[in-house]
């Protein structure tokens, strides 16, 4: 059964990684969920995609050279429509919360810190994501993963039980992709749509690993990519992949 895991939340229909798209995939039969964790100057942790505020909010400028008091209160809405106005950034306390209310499994993925500083707020953002991750672990399942090795490395020797996913970005899956799989065990590979070929997939399978395909976003690929046996495929639309719990009101 391949998983079908809300990339972002329903990030389609609603300003990504805020609740606007957490919150309805409870109407849902969705049971996993992805979304992206940065750090601030200050060293708060806070749930964004891109290294910079500039697309999501009406904020601008690098998340990691922020202070938090100075952008919690961003518009993360607005962006994506006027009705989503009151969206806000999230951190990891409401993600916490959010998932112990619903009970939804979780990939969180990490991002690479750059910019002068980046060493010790990687260790920060390590450090101040442990507890978080521990207690998350202990509710539901989860699934660590980053682009960035690095990340990787470092939270798998601050808490090598969790499970941990290599991300590979487009065309980077080499012949060499296992070395970083073991030297923080992972137990999934993370691949984007054009490298999940029949031959990469059988690979990934064959030494032991578990492969989700992002980002998804039609019908037609999910099922072929199902046929290949994947594991799970991140989406923007999992609403359109899922049936329904409760009857849209007319
Ligand atoms: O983790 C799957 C996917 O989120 C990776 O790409 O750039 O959307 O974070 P990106
Ligand atoms: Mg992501």
């Amino acid at each position: 059964m391949t998983k079908i895991i809300a990339h972002r939340g329903l990030s389609a229909i609603a300003p990504e990684n805020t609740f606007y798209s957490f919150n309805p995939m409870v109407d849902y039969d969705l049971d996993w969920f992805e979304t992206d964790v940065s750090i601030t100057a200050d060293g708060e942790l806070v749930l964004l995609h891109d290294d910079r505020l500039d697309r999501t909010t009406d904020h601008n400028g690098e998340i990691s050279a922020q202070l938090f008091d100075d952008i919690i209160d961003a518009d993360a809405g607005s962006w994506f429509g006027p009705e989503f106005a009151q969206a806000s950034l999230l951190t990891m306390d409401d993600l916490t919360q959010f998932v112990s209310q619903t009970g939804m499994n979780l990939n969180l993925e990490l991002k690479g810190i750059t910019g002068p500083n980046c060493s010790a707020l990687a260790d920060q953002l390590v450090a101040k994501l442990v507890p978080y991750l521990r207690n998350i672990n202990s509710q539901v399942n989860l699934i660590i993963s980053s682009f960035s090795p690095i990340m990787l490395l470092k939270l798998h020797a601050a808490a090598p039980e969790l499970a941990y996913a290599v991300l590979y970005d487009e065309h980077q899956f080499l012949d060499d992709w296992q070395l970083i799989a073991d030297a923080c065990d992972a137990q999934y590979i993370h691949l984007d749509q054009v490298d999940a070929t029949p031959e990469n997939i059988n690979a990934i399978h064959a030494r032991g690993f578990q492969v989700n395909v992002y980002t998804v976003n039609d019908i037609e690929t999910v099922n072929y990519l199902t046929t290949l046996g994947v594991d799970g495929v991140f989406t923007d639309v999992a609403h359109q992949l899922v049936a329904r719990k409760v009857p849209a009101m007319a």
